[in-house]
């Protein structure tokens, strides 16, 4: 696909700042100010793109409300990555048909990983009638005319087709704290790892333009952020679609020349391309933080086939050295799915043995969940959950052994963090984290958020640390 037609013109964009302006218009005969209730399941991306959706709500006008009953539009953004998270969504959709029932005037609206498939769109379309808006993770920038459409055209709305998918670029946004923010990098995926859903719903890898990028983190930095983490769903694969060669690594190492008290975070590193260059240029870089998320899903060479991750247990293991080489203060998590169809016992006892040769800081730790239309949902699946279950606690048991240790070593010693934020906990009031991303609840005054500090590990757990401001 050629470049030009992934990147929208400026023109496309700004037609959509035109619908904006007149849904502004059409709130502003109300007699009250309009809010909107953004509700994010799923990743990080999807947390990014709910920002961007209430960046366009906001110039519309709407304030934000939690609270379904007040709100006069909501929006539900979905995540489809196991069948809980969608049970969990018609849950929530279910539900809001009494609020609709008390406030007919009420448009809801289901956009993200889920209203992408088909199968989702339909029975929404069927069964879940109160619901006035679906689209898709692809047609998030037409937000505005789709919305405008509902008010309008008084009917149903539903924007799903599967393209491509393309780049928005100058959307509206509105991030939730000074301190943190979140830079998409890329879009898509194209890797199609037998389990996943989200090659299909989040359409092909494109990369963002690398001075669109650049001139997004300076922005941010001037404007004081201290934490900014670059997201894709393989990092890695950053810049194979530009017309000017330009790669992940060399990315980093620009954005590292912008001035200021900054860190950089990435994720997700996918294994297969990560390398000697991005371990080199994350040591060399300053402002990137030595923190690695590098998911492994499985330490069976077996199975690593089977779920078309495109290495070996070895190989993953040479990186990780690689990786320690390089940096050898890095954090290092992973996430792991345990019972993949046909996976046996043995199998999924490799991949134990993998997190004990690893030792990771911490894991995201799942049960191989059928995403109907992937490959692995069509083949046999004998083990039973309950045994899943029994292999999955050993998992949890290894780890949580580890990270307790891991945790356990900081106790006694002075780490740098960033205060990101207040806990509402009277006895650590604040949260901060390590330049690994370690959490630390903290003791302290919370004039700290957004600062840079030295504090004292007095304690810690299996999930955090606990710490005092050094004086
Ligand atoms: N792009 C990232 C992963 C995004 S999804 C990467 O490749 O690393 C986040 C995690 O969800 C995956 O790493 C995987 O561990 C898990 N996951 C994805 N599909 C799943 C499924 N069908 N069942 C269970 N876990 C799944
Ligand atoms: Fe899914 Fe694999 Fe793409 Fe990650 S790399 S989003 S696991 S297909
Ligand atoms: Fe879920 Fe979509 Fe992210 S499926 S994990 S919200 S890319």
């Amino acid at each position: 696909m050629d470049r030009t037609q992934v990147v929208l013109p400026a023109g496309a964009v700004r037609r959509q700042e035109e619908f904006t302006q007149r849904l502004a218009a059409l709130y502003h005969q109300r007699d009250r100010q309009p809010l909107a209730m953004v509700d994010t399941y799923g990743c990080q991306q999807n947390v990014a793109d709910s920002q961007r959706l209430m960046g366009m709500l906001r110039d519309m006008g709407c304030g934000f409300t939690q609270d379904p009953n007040a709100a006069d539009v909501i929006v539900i953004n979905t995540c489809a990555i196991r069948e809980n998270a969608e049970k969990k969504v018609f849950g929530v959709v279910g539900q809001l048909v009494h609020a609709k029932e008390k406030n007919p005037d009420l448009i809801i609206c289901l956009c993200g990983c889920m209203a992408q498939q088909e199968v989702v769109a339909d029975k929404i379309k069927n069964s879940y009638r109160h619901v006035d808006l679906v689209f898709g993770p692809q047609a998030l920038w037409k937000f505005p005319e789709l919305l405008y459409g509902v008010y309008t055209e008084k009917k149903r709305v539903f924007s799903i087709e599967n393209e491509h998918g393309s780049i928005a670029e100058g959307l509206p946004v509105v991030r939730e704290s000074g301190v943190k923010a979140w830079v998409s990098i890329m879009y898509g995926c194209n890797n199609f790892c037998s389990y996943c859903i989200v090659p299909y719903v989040r359409g092909r890898e494109r990369s963002r333009e690398p001075a669109d990028v650049l001139a997004e983190v300076r922005g941010l930095v001037e404007e004081g952020y201290k934490e900014i983490t670059l997201l894709g769903q393989n990092v890695n694969s950053y810049g194979k679609d530009l017309d000017s060669p330009m790669d992940f690594a060399d990315l980093l190492r620009e954005i590292d020349k912008i001035p200021g008290d900054y860190l950089i975070r990435f994720m997700t590193s996918h294994p297969k391309d990560a390398g000697q260059k991005l371990f080199e240029t994350m040591a060399a870089c300053p402002h990137v933080a030595h923190q690695l998320h590098l998911p492994v899903q499985s330490g069976s060479s077996r199975v690593l086939k089977a779920m078309n991750r495109g290495y070996t247990r070895e190989q993953y293991l040479e990186k990780v050295r690689m990786a320690r080489a390089a940096m050898p203060d890095v954090v290092l998590t992973s996430d792991i799915i345990i019972g993949f169809p046909g996976e046996t016992e043995e199998e999924a006892m490799e991949t134990v043995s993998l997190i004990e040769e690893v030792r990771y800081d911490a894991l995201f730790t799942f049960i191989y969940s059928p995403r109907p239309g992937t490959p692995a949902a069509k083949l046999p699946d004998p083990v039973s959950r309950a045994e899943k279950q029994v292999w999955f606690d050993k998992l949890l048991d290894s780890q949580n052994r580890i990270s307790g240790e891991l945790h356990h070593a900081y106790v006694g010693r002075t780490v740098r963090v960033l205060v990101d934020g207040e806990s509402g906990d009277p006895v650590w009031p604040l949260s901060s984290r390590t330049h690994g991303g370690r959490l630390v609840h903290l003791k302290g005054d919370t004039s700290l958020v957004g600062q840079y500090i030295d504090v004292k590990v007095t304690g810690s757990n299996t999930w955090a640390l606990f710490g005092e401001v050094q004086r």
